[in-house]
C-alpha cells in the first residue's frame, strides 16, 4: 500500500482563500485586520520567516507591519513597544519573532503581549484556554496539523494518537487538541523507554522532534495517519522531516510531505488567527 498524501500547499491555498473572503467582509464594515511583526536582531532564518509572513498577509488582504529593531534593543524598550501595540486598536495581532537575542527574556516578552492579540498562541493565557477548552488562540503549527486531519475527514474519536515531542509550541498543544477531539493521546519524548511500542499502536502519529528518521517504517501501524512537523536537512542539504518518508509512505494510510506539508499550514493558520483577532475585536 502506498499512503495518500495530505497536500499542505493545496490546503493552505484553500484556507488563504477563505481568509481573503472574510477579510473583504470585515473591510466592508470598515475594519482593516492588521498584524504587527517585531523582529529583533539579524537572525538569517528569522529574516526569511518574517518576510513570508508579511507576503502571506498582504496576499490575503491583511495589513502587516514589520518593525525591525537592532539586536541591542533593551528589554524595557521592547516591552514598552509591545504595550503600545496592545493599546493600539488598529492592531489586532502582535507577533514577536523568536528566537530573541540572549539578553531578552522570551517568556517575559510573550507574557507582555495582550492575550487578545496573541496570534502565535504562545501566552500562558492562550495555553490555559486551550487546556480548559475556552476560546483563545491556538499555536499555528498544531492547529495546522489538526486542520490537515480534518481535511481528510478523519474522526479522531476513540483513536490512538501518539505525539512525539513535548515542546510548548507543538507537542503539548497538539496533545490537547487531539484530546479535545476525543482521541486517546500518548505524548512521547526523549526519555520515553520504548518509542516503537507506542507508535506501533497509533492510528495517528504526529512527529515533532526536529531530528531525521525519528519515525521509521517498522514503527508504523499499517494504514496509520502520519503527520510530519520536522524541518531538517539531510546529508545532501535537502529539506526533510522527522519521518523516513519514502519507506513510511509504503506502510501508512496517509502522510504529509516535507516540504509542502505542515510548513505552509503553519503560515496559513497565522492568517486565520489574525483575522479571528480582528473579527473578535470588531464584535
Ligand atoms: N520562530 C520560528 N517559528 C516561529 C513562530 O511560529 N512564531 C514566532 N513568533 N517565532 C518563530
Amino acid at each position: 500500500m502506498t499512503a495518500q498524501l495530505i497536500d499542505g500547499n493545496a490546503l493552505a491555498r484553500t484556507i488563504r482563500g477563505e481568509v481573503a473572503g472574510r477579510t473583504e467582509a470585515l473591510k466592508a464594515r470598515g475594519v482593516q485586520p492588521q498584524l504587527a511583526i517585531l523582529l529583533v536582531g539579524e537572525d538569517p532564518a528569522s529574516q526569511v520567516y518574517v518576510k513570508h509572513k508579511v507576503a502571506d498577509s498582504e496576499q490575503t488582504g491583511l495589513k502587516a507591519t514589520l518593525e525591525r529593531h537592532p539586536a541591542t534593543l533593551s528589554e524595557a524598550d521592547l516591552l514598552a513597544r509591545i504595550r503600545a501595540l496592545n493599546a493600539d486598536p488598529s492592531v489586532h495581532g502582535i507577533l514577536v519573532q523568536l528566537p530573541l537575542p540572549r539578553h531578552l527574556d522570551a517568556h517575559k516578552v510573550i507574557e507582555t503581549i495582550s492575550p487578545a492579540k496573541d496570534v502565535d498562541g504562545f501566552h500562558v493565557a492562550s495555553a490555559g484556554a486551550l487546556m480548559v477548552g475556552q476560546p483563545g488562540f491556538w499555536p499555528c503549527t498544531p492547529y495546522g496539523c489538526l486542520k490537515m486531519l480534518d481535511s481528510i475527514g478523519y474522526d479522531l474519536r476513540g483513536k490512538e494518537a501518539v505525539v512525539i515531542g513535548r515542546s510548548n509550541i507543538v507537542g503539548k498543544p497538539m496533545a490537547m487538541m487531539l484530546l479535545g477531539r476525543n482521541a486517546t493521546v500518548t505524548v512521547c519524548h526523549s526519555a520515553t523507554a520504548d518509542l516503537k511500542s507506542h507508535t506501533l499502536r497509533a492510528d495517528v502519529v504526529v512527529a515533532a522532534v526536529g531530528k531525521r528518521n525519528v519515525l521509521t517504517a517498522d514503527m508504523v501501524k499499517p494504514g496509520a495517519v502520519v503527520i510530519d512537523v520536522g524541518m531538517n536537512r539531510d546529508e545532501a542539504g535537502k529539506l526533510c522531516g522527522d519521518v523516513d518518508f519514502e519507506r513510511v509512505r509504503e506502510v501508512a494510510g496517509w502522510i504529509t510531505p516535507v516540504p509542502g506539508g505542515v510548513g505552509p499550514m503553519t503560515r496559513a493558520m497565522l492568517l486565520v488567527n489574525t483575522l479571528e483577532a480582528a473579527e473578535r475585536a470588531a464584535g
